[in-house]
């Protein structure tokens, strides 16, 4: 018969693929969003524009000169409509740079989306 360290050997390695089952499941709705991930035209625009400042996944810093960068993720945010956010990315300010001249109005729609919907959740 099996010892019953075999028993829980088993029993461990049954919960772990349960576990993994459930998180690596493509319909998990609390999966978070990874922008690395996110292989669309927008996401692709924010790594070349926004990035450099907001971070890789829109997490914000503090640059090294003392400019605050703020997170496009959290739960509490300077700018809330997505009229607001297309106005920041327009026209900046407050350290950020405008790109009302690098980046078309359909390309800063598609970013304001890129904040308001995927980095924010919001619908
Ligand atoms: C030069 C650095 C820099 C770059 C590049 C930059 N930002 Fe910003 N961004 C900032 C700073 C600094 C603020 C804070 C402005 C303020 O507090 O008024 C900000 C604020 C914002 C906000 C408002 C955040 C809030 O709390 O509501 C949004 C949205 C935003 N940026 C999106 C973008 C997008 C999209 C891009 C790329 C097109 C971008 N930013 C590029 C520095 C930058």
């Amino acid at each position: 018969m099996f010892s019953s360290r075999t028993v829980i050997f088993l029993a461990f390695i049954a919960a772990s693929s349960i576990s993994w089952a459930c998180s690596s499941g493509a319909s998990s709705k609390s999966k978070p969003y990874v922008l690395a991930n996110d292989q669309t035209y927008e996401a692709t625009l924010f790594r070349q524009n926004c990035a450099v400042c907001h971070g890789r996944e829109g997490e914000g810093t503090v640059l090294p000169n003392g400019t605050v960068i703020p997170s496009l993720r959290d739960a509490h945010h300077k700018f809330n409509t997505r009229a607001e956010i297309f106005n920041q990315i327009t026209h900046g300010g407050n350290g950020m740079t405008p790109f009302d001249r690098q980046l078309t109005d359909k390309e800063r729609q598609l970013l304001t989306d890129l904040v308001y919907s995927k980095l924010r959740g919001g619908k």
